[in-house]
């Protein structure tokens, strides 16, 4: 029997050849929001290495919504342009699906890139940032100004619009970050979240944003294509947001159609105290996924074949996301059918490589 991580999946009228992605990686390489030629070779190594489909870094929507001014961008005909180029290159060169990350940065946006130290953008490259309290992320950090009702809106709006250019540039799915202290996460939790309208206070209100932002993009996003959310299931921090809420955050994302959960775990407190180790966020895909008929992708610390492939059968995630070790080795999915016994489809340039032709003579 083909081994789980080698079967097919399908999401909505979208079918993966395997169940292998590469999650979002930000590469601060676009030029103001474009996509550069790094990511021609970076999505394109990941695609004809045989990934199920591939997702960009997180992609903002919005000037102000920025991690970073290099990260990439979907507002203006330019950023769709360069994300157009990249989606033709990969549907053109493999099988992989494209999957845009939809995001906006609220409290976490003007900041420097890692290999910078990662803090707050200084002096004239700053810009304001929004998010639902005033309350800065740490100490040191600038306090963001509280989201008015009105920029609320005009924060879903701009979803809106970055997800018809994500169609417009031929991606085959979307994704909103709702994960690692991004603004979604920044509503969910209690910690960065102490509004007293409708959109803080209770669990129904703090998840009032997300919801209202999944069913406003749903609404312009084809019907054929699939939509995700990613999520972090806890915040690692007592009296933070938690497993239970994400439960209830996944129900009611299903019942809007939504088609899968990406689970992630932390990135919305200092204080967070994260336990990690080989697969430790899976534990999070399988105790949503108990509650849940949408498909969950797991993600976190899985490196060996064996161990995606034992996490598939055990019912504990539907997806297999591989981030680090995928940089580490961008033919993770080759290796892997290798060790698995599965005949994978290389790319023609390059089927001389594959196992059982690779001892033959040349030329
Ligand atoms: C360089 C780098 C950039 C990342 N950027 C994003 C991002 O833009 N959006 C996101 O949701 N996660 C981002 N992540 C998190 C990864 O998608 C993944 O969840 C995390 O690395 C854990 O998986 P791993 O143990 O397989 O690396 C990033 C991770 C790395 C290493």
């Amino acid at each position: 029997m083909t081994p789980l991580l080698f079967q097919p999946i399908e999401l909505r009228d979208m079918t993966l050849l395997n169940r292998v992605v590469l999650p979002p990686m930000t590469q601060y390489s676009a030029k103001e929001g474009v996509a550069s030629d790094w990511h021609l070779m970076h999505f394109g190594q990941f695609s004809v290495g045989g990934y199920g489909m591939v997702f960009t870094e997180s992609t903002y929507v919005e000037a102000h919504a920025r991690n970073h001014p290099d990260c990439l961008a979907l507002y203006s005909d330019a950023h769709e342009a360069g994300l157009r180029k990249v989606i033709a290159f990969v549907h053109e060169n493999s099988d992989a699906k494209f999957c845009v990350q939809l995001c906006h940065a609220g409290r976490k946006a003007a900041h420097k890139p890692h290999w910078d130290g990662g803090g707050p953008l200084e002096g004239d490259d700053r810009f304001p940032t929004y998010a639902p309290s005033a309350i800065a992320l740490k100490e040191g950090f600038p306090v963001p100004l509280e989201m008015s009702t009105g920029d609320i809106q005009a924060a879903i709006e701009s979803f809106q619009a970055a997800a018809i250019r994500a169609d417009a540039a031929g991606a085959d799915c979307i994704e909103l970050h709702g994960a690692h202290g991004y603004l979604v996460h920044q509503f969910l939790s209690p910690l960065s979240n102490q509004r007293t309208d409708r959109y803080g206070g209770s669990l129904e209100n703090r998840m009032r944003f997300g919801l209202e932002l999944f069913e406003a993009v749903r609404g312009v996003w084809p019907e054929a294509k699939p939509m995700g959310v990613r999520i972090s299931a806890t915040d690692w921090v007592d009296g933070g947001w938690d497993v239970d809420g994400s439960i209830a955050f996944a129900k009611a994302l299903e019942a809007l159609g939504c088609d899968y959960l990406h689970v992630s775990s932390g990135g919305n407190s200092p204080l967070q105290k994260i336990e990690p180790g080989p697969g430790y966020q899976t534990v999070f895909a399988n105790a949503i996924r108990a509650e849940v008929a949408m498909k969950v992708i797991t993600v976190g610390q899985i490196v060996s074949p064996h161990q995606a492939e034992t996490m598939l059968r055990l019912g504990a995630a539907d997806i297999v996301a591989i981030a680090r070790q995928s940089l580490f080795n961008p033919r993770w999915p080759w290796h892997a059918a290798k060790e698995l016994g599965v005949d994978l489809v290389y790319p023609k340039q390059y089927e001389k490589a594959h196992p059982t032709l690779w001892r033959g003579t040349m030329p």
